[in-house]
């Protein structure tokens, strides 16, 4: 039987009940072999985010992967959290048991630049959160960059913002970690709002999933429940985008998203599209592409994945 190609990859999160489901799908299918989850401060504060992920872990059983917290605040702007999406924890809704994963010592910056370092160059970094971790890993040791495969963010938007009308949450938490980013030079795929706004959890897909019937179903439906109601009251979707989750979908089936090359620039200087990707659709300033922005999902294609991931939990 063909031996099924995995791709290592670090990922980098601010659960937040969509970084939850991307943990459950990273450590659990066989094309991604999960090196380390580094944790930043994002949706809400580090020392909240960190406890999520040791939560989400000790809760699914992943076990033999490191989780290590890293930035605690963004490079140079003021920290802004999203407890109006994410609540006061930062993952409102399940009630977890007794831990049984611990944090690393170590920081996380560190230990992304240890493992790229000690890598041939086959780790792909899929960050899921505000990029301070992996801005800061790159201004530290720059000779990660060729190291670095490739860059899958959930991350940005060439049309609406969630967080003001010009700019995504993760972009917007940290610019100037964007900036260092999205000039580093190394293949980004670039996964905004554009695209997760087409990963509904309608009640088709929640009764779906509920079917499954193991702990980690039950999870999802819980976070779900909770992540359903916040995003009805601030952007009245009738059902939410599920954002995270759709960068492991893409490196488990990249036919599951159609990217379009861009160049993608940060907004820095603006007050009103501070924290903006300005992303040249149509090529209009004759500049490189620095990024291949993602424009369409194929949803039956990306449910089933979902579904059949959540599935092979006992
Ligand atoms: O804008 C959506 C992004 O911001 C997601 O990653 C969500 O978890 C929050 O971090
Ligand atoms: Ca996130």
């Amino acid at each position: 039987m063909n031996e099924i190609k995995k791709t290592k990859i670090i990922l980098d999160v601010d659960p937040g009940h969509d970084d939850a489901v991307a943990i459950m799908l990273a450590a659990k299918h066989p094309k991604i072999d999960l090196q380390a989850i580094t944790v930043v401060a994002g949706n809400q504060t580090l020392e909240k985010t960190a406890k999520n992920a040791i939560n989400v872990c000790s809760y699914l059983g992943i076990n033999k992967v490191p989780v290590a917290a890293g930035m605690s605040r963004p490079m140079v702007r003021e920290q802004v959290i999203a407890d109006d999406i994410h609540g006061e924890t930062g993952l409102d809704g399940p009630i977890f048991g007794e831990t049984t994963v611990q944090l690393e010592q170590k920081h996380a910056v560190d230990l992304l630049i240890e493992l790229l370092m000690g890598s041939n160059g086959d780790i792909t970094l899929v960050p899921t959160a505000p990029l301070t971790n992996i801005g800061m890993a790159i201004r530290r040791e720059p000779r990660i960059i060729p190291k670095i495969k490739q860059i899958v963010l959930m991350g940005g938007s060439y049309q609406l913002g969630n967080i003001s009308p010009a700019a995504e949450f993760n972009i917007y938490a940290d610019p100037e970690a964007a900036h260092v980013v999205f000039t580093c030079g190394r293949p980004i795929v670039m996964i905004g709002l554009d695209l997760t706004r087409q990963a509904l959890v309608t009640k088709e897909v929640m009764d779906r999933i509920r079917t499954i019937g193991n702990n980690a179903s039950r999870l999802f439906i819980s976070l779900m429940e909770f992540f359903s109601h916040t995003q009805k009251e601030v952007f009245g979707w009738e059902a939410p985008p599920l954002h995270d989750p759709t960068t492991i979908a893409y490196l488990i089936d990249q036919s599951i998203i159609q990217t379009k090359p861009m160049n993608v620039q940060i907004e820095l200087r603006s007050d009103a599209s501070y924290g903006r990707t300005l992303c040249d659709y149509f090529g209009m300033l004759h500049k490189p592409a620095n990024a291949e922005v993602a424009v369409k999902l194929d949803s039956n294609k990306f449910w089933n994945t979902v579904y059949e991931t959540i599935k092979l939990y006992s």
